[in-house]
């Protein structure tokens, strides 16, 4: 498969999942979370499919689209690392639906991340959110939702459960 070939499969990937979340999460309680804003793509789809939903950004660089750009008021500007353990407070209620979208060319240091984003991520969700992510992720109580029409391991989604182990 060319490189461009296995790209067009990881958007449309992606763009399943997040679709596909947007259905499962209409009784679930709570705003979204975009971990990753980059270019906005995403950003910009869920707010088009969750339209009634707040979406909170976390980013380090804030360089969308122009059109892209979430409100200020929404944003949580920094590292993850620095930030994803106060975000609770400061965004006031759990979430219905996290989408992590943190990787970047280096696979070691990404799947460090994304190791030390789940369980903090999982602080941070409603019970029977989802969290959706480009990266595998693992943390007590999740449990992985097959993706319609997308080969396993392409892209991740995870229902988050079982409150009560907290
Ligand atoms: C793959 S891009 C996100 C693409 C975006 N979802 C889109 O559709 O345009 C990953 C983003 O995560 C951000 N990022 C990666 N590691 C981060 C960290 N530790 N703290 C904050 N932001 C981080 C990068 O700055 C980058 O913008």
């Amino acid at each position: 498969m060319s490189r461009l070939d296995s790209f067009i499969r990881r958007l449309e990937a992606q763009r399943a999942c997040l679709n596909q979340a947007a259905r499962l999460i209409a009784t679930v309680p709570g705003p979204i979370l975009e971990f990753g804003l980059g270019n906005g793509r995403t950003y910009d789809h869920l707010r088009a499919i969750m339209a009634d939903r707040e979406i909170w950004v976390f980013e380090r660089t804030i360089a969308p689209h122009p059109d892209c750009m979430p409100p200020e008021d929404r944003l949580i500007l920094g590292d993850f690392r620095d930030t994803v353990d106060d975000a609770l407070q400061r965004i006031g209620t759990t979430a219905a639906f996290a989408h992590l979208d943190v990787g970047s060319g280096f696979v070691q240091e990404t799947r460090a991340l994304a190791a030390f984003l789940a369980p903090r991520v999982d602080r941070l969700m409603s019970e029977g959110g989802l969290v959706a992510s480009d990266q595998p992720l693992s943390a007590p109580g999740w449990d992985p939702v097959p993706i319609k029409g997308v080969e396993p391991r392409r892209y991740h989604l995870y229902r988050v459960t079982r409150r009560a182990r907290r």
